[in-house]
């Protein structure tokens, strides 16, 4: 009997930003796998198991996350965010794509979370008010050269780009020259934004110019977004500051 494999995303960490899709398909599952500070996050039944892993260990907990449905279980793989974003909904993909033909069989039903960028951009105002893209930092997946050479691109292609997995104690360099390599292309006043935590108890949201962004701001649980030449920052007496990016672009084609 084949099973069912729910892959969700619990938001940022803020309960309140788990859709109540995903908090229905907790209380379906049985079998629950993810890292273990995601899996803390749910409440689970004494019925519940849950199989905690290391974070770098994603493609190992897919399969055995798809072997518990291919044999029956109600399974649900548990990301930060959303599961689609630099987690595991491409995971448990990849293992289908390489892994045994019943693997194809498990219902699978990806539900979408609130990822991180959405929550940070939210803190601060509309700074993914027009277009943007994301950019995973971590060159544990993929060269070095890529990240440098799709940075530039899209800077100099006037996305705003929001940076995931910024810096870690194994990779403590690649924030810094990021924003060396962006200091080239973009004004020394683009507003930069570190959004740490975001809808978390210890968050912690700073704006920084450009030519003044200190990489020793981020952490790992930081989304770090980088405004396009048209963001803006609104200072307002006794709030924060806004910070957006506008929808439109002066030209030819309005
Ligand atoms: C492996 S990625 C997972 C992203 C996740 N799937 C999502 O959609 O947000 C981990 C990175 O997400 C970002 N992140 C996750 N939670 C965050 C939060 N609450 N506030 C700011 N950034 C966060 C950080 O850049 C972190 O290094």
């Amino acid at each position: 009997m084949t099973g069912k494999l729910f892959v969700i995303g619990t938001g940022p960490g803020n309960p309140d930003q788990m859709t109540p899709e995903a908090a229905d398909a907790v209380s379906q599952a049985t079998e629950f796998y993810g890292y273990g500070p995601y899996l803390d996050r749910l409440h689970l039944r004494s019925d519940q198991r849950r199989q905690a892993s290391d974070n770098r260990e994603e493609l190992d907990r897919a399969a055995a996350a798809l072997h518990a449905a291919a044999t029956g279980a109600t399974v649900c793989v548990v990301s930060g965010g959303d599961p689609g974003i630099f987690a595991m909904a491409a995971a448990v993909c990849e293992a289908i794509d390489s892994g045994p033909e019943e693997w194809r069989a498990v219902d699978l039903v990806v539900l979408p979370g609130i990822t991180a960028m959405l929550a940070v951009a939210a803190r601060i105002g509309a700074p993914l008010g027009h277009d943007f893209c994301a950019i995973s930092l971590s060159d544990n997946l993929k060269p070095w050269n890529i990240i440098e050479n799709r940075l530039s691109t899209a800077a100099k292609a006037g996305f705003v780009i929001a940076l995931y997995n910024p810096i870690s104690k194994a990779r403590p360099w690649q924030l810094g020259k990021a924003f060396e390599l962006l200091r080239l292309v973009l004004p020394a006043t683009t507003p930069v934004i570190f959004g740490r935590a975001a809808g978390r108890p210890d968050e912690r949201i700073t704006i920084q110019p450009l030519h003044e962004a200190d990489a020793a701001t981020a952490d790992m649980a930081t989304c770090v977004i980088i405004g396009s030449p048209e963001t803006k920052v609104i200072a307002r007496d006794g709030k924060p500051d806004l910070v957006y990016t506008p929808r439109f672009i002066a030209g030819e084609n309005r």
